[in-house]
């Protein structure tokens, strides 16, 4: 759907680009003229990324192993990435942790290793980023990946609620505050999507998927491309004037839990029908 050229002229650096949504992004900017940066904690998907952009035609494809819990190693890997790719003016802070856990089962250790990498492992690479744009006087754009239960909360995730409930905040703080430099700040609230490293952690195996799926009023589960896609257009010169918004992408699934009357529509719809003709007071 997208002219070919619709990233020229961005570099995109994509925390947690070696897997799952991170390199669906990746991919996708890159064959719409982007440069792509792919930044995580191991390297062999990291080069693999690479190697897959590469032999689909995207020359400008980059790698550096980082944490994103560790700002040293973020701020270096982001100084020598740009030694070798020029100047970085996107940022998609995707890179994530999370399981399933019963709340009072958590250590100290699992909420903190969490929130560490969604929450400031987020804050350190829009922060590594950000200063350059200021410095630079050159603007950017930055797409945060958020979740659609960073409203409501949600059983079993506490430490990831939290933290990407943060990073809600941080997106509408950040897209107020430095406007003032050419900087948009977006995100984007996924429903399910599968991927290896959220449903090996978030979808335990059996009846879990098709529960998922009757939670959907589209009926499916989102895929890869439809996400990259809407990030696309968000990173884009297209959305140039949408800043601290979130865009949800789930389906309808929200709505859905939230309508106290959708639950009817699991019901086969002339048997619904017929009952509420039942209802209906006789002339
Ligand atoms: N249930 C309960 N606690 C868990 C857990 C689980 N499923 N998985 C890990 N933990 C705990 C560990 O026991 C440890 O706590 P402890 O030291 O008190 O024992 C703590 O979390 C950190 O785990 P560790 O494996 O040492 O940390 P890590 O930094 O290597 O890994 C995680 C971080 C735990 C978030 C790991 O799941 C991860 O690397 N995830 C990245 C990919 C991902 O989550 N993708 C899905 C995103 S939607």
């Amino acid at each position: 759907m997208y002219a070919n050229d619709a990233l020229n002229g961005s570099t995109i650096l994509i925390t947690g680009g070696g897997t799952g949504l991170g390199r669906a992004m990746a991919e996708r900017f890159a064959g719409v003229g982007a440069a792509v940066a792919v930044l995580g904690r191991r390297e062999d998907p990291l080069a693999e990324t690479v190697a897959a952009i590469q032999s689909a035609g995207g020359t400008a494809a980059y790698a550096a192993g980082a944490d994103v819990r560790d700002p040293a190693s973020l701020e270096a890997a982001v100084a020598s990435l740009e030694e070798e790719v020029g100047p970085i003016n996107g940022l998609v802070n995707n890179a994530a942790g999370n399981f399933l856990c019963a709340s009072e089962d958590l250590s100290a250790n699992a909420f903190n290793s969490v929130v560490q990498i969604v929450l400031y492992g987020t804050f350190h690479a829009t922060q590594a980023l950000g200063r350059r744009w200021i410095e630079r006087g050159s603007g950017g754009v930055m797409l945060n990946i958020s979740t659609t239960y960073a409203w409501t909360g949600s059983s079993f995730v506490l430490p990831s609620a939290c933290a990407k409930a943060g990073v809600l905040a941080m997106t509408r703080s950040l897209a107020v505050e430095w406007a003032t430099y050419g900087i948009r700040a977006n995100a984007i609230a996924p429903g399910p999507i599968p991927t290896e490293g959220a449903f090996s952690r978030l979808m335990p195996p059996g009846a879990v998927e098709a529960h998922a799926k009757q939670r959907i009023p589209l009926g499916r589960l989102g895929t890869r491309e439809e996400l990259a896609d809407l990030a696309t257009f968000l990173m884009s010169p297209m959305a140039s004037w949408i800043t601290g918004e979130v865009v949800t992408i789930d389906g309808g699934e929200v709505l859905k839990a939230g309508g106290e009357f959708n639950g009817f529509t699991d019901h086969p719809r002339e048997q619904f029908k017929a009952a509420l003709a039942s209802m209906r007071p006789s002339k």
